[in-house]
């Protein structure tokens, strides 16, 4: 038997994030989040736009994603209730927030210059990926349920580093998912994933068939044009009624 019921939050699931940007000072800002999912080699993220974080975003159009793993779990829990934000938001004063300057010597983390960001790459993380960002725009903007303005800021992972034992031996461009222990934060407890449970048919083909721009030579050129004349008339826009207006729009919105 199921019970219809009206919680007050959805979140099911899903892995922590810790994003660091760069403040206006040249300081950096640790922000843990789990509002985050991938599609090849760009990511979405759900970020409080009130947030320090979406702050430096905003100016700074670039960070690093740094994946917890279990092992990281009192350092996030250190960094629930902060924020960087010198004012704090009214909702933040209710949830019982404080500002806080140094996030890195207040979780007991560490910071690696990053290869292409300027914001840095935190050592304990076992899967960081630097990242552009590609678009902010706003998320559930007429949504009534949603106490607070939110954004969706799509970004670009250019480079990601992995911690060498998780690499799979035999092809270190690859992940194993048998040792990546991601942390996973289920209705604001946090939890790690177990063993494997079944077999996966989507996983039984190669890994690099989600990767055509890897195909290199004639093979990669003929296979790139055949899948770009395939998919042409998904690759048009939306119409423009299902569009999201821009962020500029939607701050004009909540102006008025
Ligand atoms: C485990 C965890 C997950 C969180 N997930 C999100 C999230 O997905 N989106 C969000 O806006 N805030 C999330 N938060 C709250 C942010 O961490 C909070 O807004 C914080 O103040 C951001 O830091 P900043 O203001 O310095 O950027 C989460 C917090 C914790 C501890």
């Amino acid at each position: 038997m199921h019970r219809t019921i009206e919680p007050a939050i959805l979140y099911a699931g899903t892995p922590v994030v810790l994003i660091t940007t760069l403040n206006a000072d040249g300081s950096a800002n640790i922000a843990p989040m789990s509002s985050a999912w991938w599609l090849g080699w760009s990511c979405m993220l759900g970020l409080d736009a009130t947030s320090k974080t979406t702050e430096n975003l905003r100016r700074t159009r670039e960070c690093v994603l740094n994946l917890a793993s279990v092992e990281q779990v009192e350092a996030v829990d250190r960094l629930a209730l902060l924020t960087g934000s010198e004012q704090l938001p009214l909702h933040k004063k209710l949830l019982g927030y404080r500002t806080e300057r140094d996030k890195f010597a207040a979780a007991g983390l560490t910071a690696d210059t990053s290869t292409i960001v300027a914001a840095p790459r935190i050592r304990e993380c076992p899967i960081q990926m630097e990242a552009r960002v590609a678009s902010i725009a706003p998320f559930a903007a007429d949504d009534a349920k949603m106490a607070i303005p939110m954004r969706a800021i799509e970004v670009r992972i250019e480079t990601v580093h992995v911690r060498e034992d998780l690499c799979m031996a035999d092809n270190p461009d690859r992940i194993d998912p048998d040792r990546w222990k991601p942390l996973i934060m289920s209705f604001r407890k946090f939890y790690g994933v177990g063993e494997g449970v079944h077999p996966s048919r989507l996983a039984r083909g190669p890994e690099e068939a989600y990767a055509p721009w890897k195909m290199t030579g004639l093979k990669g050129m003929a296979g790139r044009a055949a899948l770009r004349i395939a998919n042409a008339k998904h690759r048009r826009p939306e119409p423009a009624s299902l569009r999201p207006p821009s962020e500029a729009d939607a701050e004009e919105s909540w102006r008025s």
